[in-house]
């Protein structure tokens, strides 16, 4: 198995774990997060250092998932997904068993894919996105980099989301909508833009 660090060790990061533990392709290693809480463990792991100590743990063999989670704003996600650029930092893709994604969609580095979501023919999703439980993205549609797609909500065909948007849990798109860039779509609601 390949060694997984995880940034975040918040609710997010509990959910991330159980998909690790049960994709098994990587081993948890540790978990990075504020300077407090260095020595307790998360689900059994420990955290072994916060942001500034990323460098010291930078090797070919060691991959990283941002596991911090995302709604009102990417930019923490976005600051250290930076420094682990800086870094040369291995980044790992991280998909559910329990997920179905179409062998024609792609998805790039950094991202998850919790349990039973649902990734369909010809969609593509960005670094660094979350596509959490029970997420429907439908065929053609594009996820860019940062975004959260939350539990439940349903992306319906051909649609664009731009880069670190949120769209809220059981919240629903209608086929071909654009979000813009950094939107937050409430959960529940029903976008219907263009
Ligand atoms: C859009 C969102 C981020 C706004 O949060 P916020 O700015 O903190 O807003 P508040 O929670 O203070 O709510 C403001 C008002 O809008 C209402 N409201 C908030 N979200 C709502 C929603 N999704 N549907 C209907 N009403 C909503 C609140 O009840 C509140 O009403 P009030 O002023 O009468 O009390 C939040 O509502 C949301 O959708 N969060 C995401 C939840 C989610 O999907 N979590 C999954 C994480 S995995």
């Amino acid at each position: 198995m390949k060694n997984i660090f995880l940034i975040g060790g918040g609710g997010h990061c509990h959910s991330c774990i159980d998909v690790i533990e049960q994709e098994q392709v990587y081993l948890i290693k540790g978990i990075f997060d504020v300077k407090e809480n260095i020595g307790k463990t998360v689900m059994g792991y420990p955290i072994v250092g916060c942001d500034e100590d990323l460098k010291n743990f930078i090797s070919p063999d060691h991959f990283f998932l941002i596991t911090l989670g995302q709604i009102k704003s990417a930019d923490l996600r976005v600051k250290i997904a930076n420094e682990l650029k800086v870094l040369n930092a291995m980044l790992a893709t991280v998909v559910s068993p329990r997920a179905y994604v179409s062998k024609h969609a792609s998805i790039g580095e950094g991202t998850i894919i919790l349990h039973s979501a649902l990734v369909n023919s010809n969609v593509k999703i960005g670094t660094h996105c979350i596509i959490n439980s029970q997420a429907l993205v439908e065929h053609d549609s594009i996820i860019s980099n940062f975004c959260h797609v939350s539990t439940a909500a349903i992306v319906n065909g051909n649609c664009k989301i731009e880069r670190e948007s949120f769209v809220g849990s059981n919240c629903v798109l209608r086929e071909g909508s654009i979000v813009t860039e950094k939107s937050v779509l409430r959960a529940g609601s029903f976008f219907n833009g263009k």
